[in-house]
Order: C-alpha cells, then sequence, then structure tokens
C-alpha cells in the first residue's frame, strides 16, 4: 500500500496554488523513493505547502505540516467536510459575479476581509484570482499580493475546475489517517518514528523573504544536521543549478547522499526560446534511493562534478 518507487502516469493539480510548488516533479519524486511503510508509518510533510506532492501519494497515514496557518486551515475544512465542492462552487460563482462587476476595488475588499477573518472561502478565492498565483504575507502576516487584472478570472470552466481539485483532495484524505498542523519543521523533525519517511522540502535560500517563507543560510545548515540524524528515511528536494549558477548548499552541506536530478525547463517570457534549464536535485538518504539507470547515472555525475568543484574552491 502506497509502496514507493510507484510510476504516476497523471500528476492531478492541487487546489491552491504557492511558490515552489512540486506538481511537475511529483513522477519524479515518485520514482527515485524506494519505501515500504509498515501499517504504523506516517508520509511526513514538515513543509507541505500546496499538498501536491501527499495528494498524488494519498498515503494510509501522514503527517502534513507548515508554518502557513492559512494552508493548514485551508486543509482541516476540506477533511472535515466544511469546504465542499458545492459550497466552494456557491461561493466563487457569487464572488466571481461581484468581482466581474467591480474589479479590482472587489479583490481588495475581499483581502481585505481575509485579513481580518482568515476565512479559506476567501483565501481560496484570492488565490485564484491574484496576480500571479503567488502567495505571499507581508510582515505582519497579511496577505498583500496584488491583484491580476483579470475580472472575469472565475468563469464557469475555471470554477469547475478548482471545485474538482477541491473534490479530489477530499477523496485522496477521506477515510485516512492524516493530521494536518501548523509547525515549525523542528517540531515535525523531533517526532519521528523509524517507519516514516519524511520529504523536505524547503523554500529556497534567500529567495523570498516573506511573512511564511524566509529561509536563510543558517536554518538550511540546520536541516541539514537534524537530517542526518533523523531516525527514518528521507528525502530533500534542492535546486541544483541552472544555466547561471550551482548552489553551493547542496556540496556544503549534502556530500555523502544519494541524489537524483532532473532537468525541467521554465519559461521566461512568452515564446519557446525563452526556455530556461534547471536541474533540481533529489537527496535521499542512503538505503531509500531506487537504484539509478543508466541515463541518469550520466545526470549524476553533475552532482558529483558540483561536489569537487567545490571542495577544489574551498
Ligand atoms: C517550497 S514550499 C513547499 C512546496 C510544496 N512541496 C508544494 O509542492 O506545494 C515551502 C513551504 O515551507 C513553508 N515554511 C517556510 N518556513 C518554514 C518553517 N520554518 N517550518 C515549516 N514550514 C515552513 C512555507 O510556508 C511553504 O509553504
Amino acid at each position: 500500500m502506497n509502496e514507493l518507487p510507484v510510476s504516476i502516469e497523471h500528476v492531478r493539480a492541487a487546489p491552491i496554488k504557492c511558490q515552489g510548488i512540486k506538481t511537475r516533479l511529483v513522477p519524479f519524486i515518485f520514482k527515485s523513493i524506494k519505501w515500504t511503510p509498515t501499517d504504523e508509518a506516517r508520509w511526513v510533510e514538515p513543509f507541505s505547502g500546496s499538498g501536491v506532492v501527499a495528494l498524488n501519494l494519498a498515503p494510509r497515514r501522514a503527517l502534513l505540516a507548515d508554518t502557513n496557518r492559512h494552508i493548514i486551515a485551508f486543509y482541516k475544512a476540506i477533511q472535515s467536510g466544511e469546504l465542499t465542492r458545492t459550497r466552494a462552487r456557491e461561493f466563487l460563482i457569487s464572488e466571481g459575479e461581484r468581482l466581474a462587476k467591480r474589479g479590482a476595488d472587489y479583490y481588495y475588499e475581499v483581502r481585505e476581509r481575509f485579513n481580518d477573518q482568515e476565512s479559506s472561502f476567501d483565501f481560496l478565492f484570492l488565490n485564484r484570482s491574484c496576480f500571479n498565483g503567488v502567495m505571499r504575507f507581508n510582515s505582519k502576516g497579511r496577505f498583500n499580493v496584488p491583484f491580476g487584472h483579470k475580472p472575469q478570472r472565475f468563469t464557469q470552466a475555471y470554477i469547475t475546475k478548482i471545485v474538482n481539485q477541491i473534490d479530489w483532495a477530499a477523496r485522496q484524505m477521506r477515510d485516512k489517517d492524516w493530521e494536518f498542523r501548523v509547525a515549525r519543521w523542528d517540531e515535525i523533525l523531533s517526532e519521528l518514528q523509524p517507519d516514516d519517511f519524511v520529504y523536505l522540502d524547503p523554500p529556497y535560500i534567500g529567495r523570498h523573504t516573506d511573512y511564511y517563507n524566509s529561509w536563510n543560510e543558517k536554518e538550511a545548515v540546520r536541516l541539514a544536521t537534524v537530517a542526518r540524524n533523523l531516525p527514518c528515511g528521507f528525502a530533500l528536494s534542492m535546486w541544483l543549478e541552472n544555466r547561471y549558477r550551482k548552489n553551493p548548499h547542496i556540496a556544503e552541506c549534502w556530500s555523502g547522499f544519494e541524489s537524483r536530478v532532473c532537468t525541467h525547463f521554465y519559461h521566461v517570457g512568452s515564446t519557446e526560446n525563452l526556455r530556461n534549464e534547471m536541474d533540481e536535485a533529489l537527496i535521499i538518504k542512503p538505503g531509500f534511493a531506487v537504484p539509478d539507470s543508466d541515463e541518469e547515472e550520466t545526470k549524476k555525475e553533475k552532482v558529483a562534478k558540483q561536489s569537487s568543484f567545490k571542495f577544489s574552491a574551498s
């Protein structure tokens, strides 16, 4: 049951979006990890974000945590049946009509309401209509993403897509033992059991500096130190290199671990010519990685080269 590796043919999208979302990396993650859960074993994510990884795996037991209380409240509302496809549809239809009539003014009214009352319905509305679908909070913890400039955002097709995603999330966790918790990563890692498996997906170092997403070198080093002593298996996602630079943190903190590399493209503009390549590494505790194929062996050399680059430079 939920044994890894597994080959996922159709990755489904989560009902909310966030920076660093791993939707496109789900097949790579699940084909790289080896884990046979016992009855008591939990799939643990201390940085669960959109939840897309756990939702696609649908383990029998899970502990999904994040410091962002709005994300956790959103999934708890789905789990308790407070946020259903029917209620979400009614809400998005009526709020979408107001947005269509009043545009940006209405978006900012909902944003203010959310910051005062913290409703998961408003959170969904903002997450799916804000600029670039990002999730950002100011230093006081208030959501501050501007309007996405699309008053007609909530078309019938878009609402159907969102409510299907909510319904799918509800089905993936139904009758399962899943705990959603607002917590810092170190609290979660301190209570792991030997049979658990933990997927670590911290924010990029120094990239985002908002209320929930600040992450610095010191914290990243501490995570690597704690992870080394975990009683259970783990995998950690981290960018390895793009055309401009390599991530020095990998060689500094993660040498000696297994790693698998996945190259993916992201668009920096509207045409195909503006595609940028990014190598994403999955660092895996020895004994929990699927053996490399020949093709992946070549990619793995990149990690080795990077390590030697770092060591010769230091
Ligand atoms: C890269 S995102 C995770 C993305 C997720 N794997 C996905 O696919 O959607 C990092 C998450 O870590 C959370 N976070 C930031 N600092 C944290 C901390 N100290 N402890 C726990 N979670 C934290 C952020 O709120 C964010 O949701």
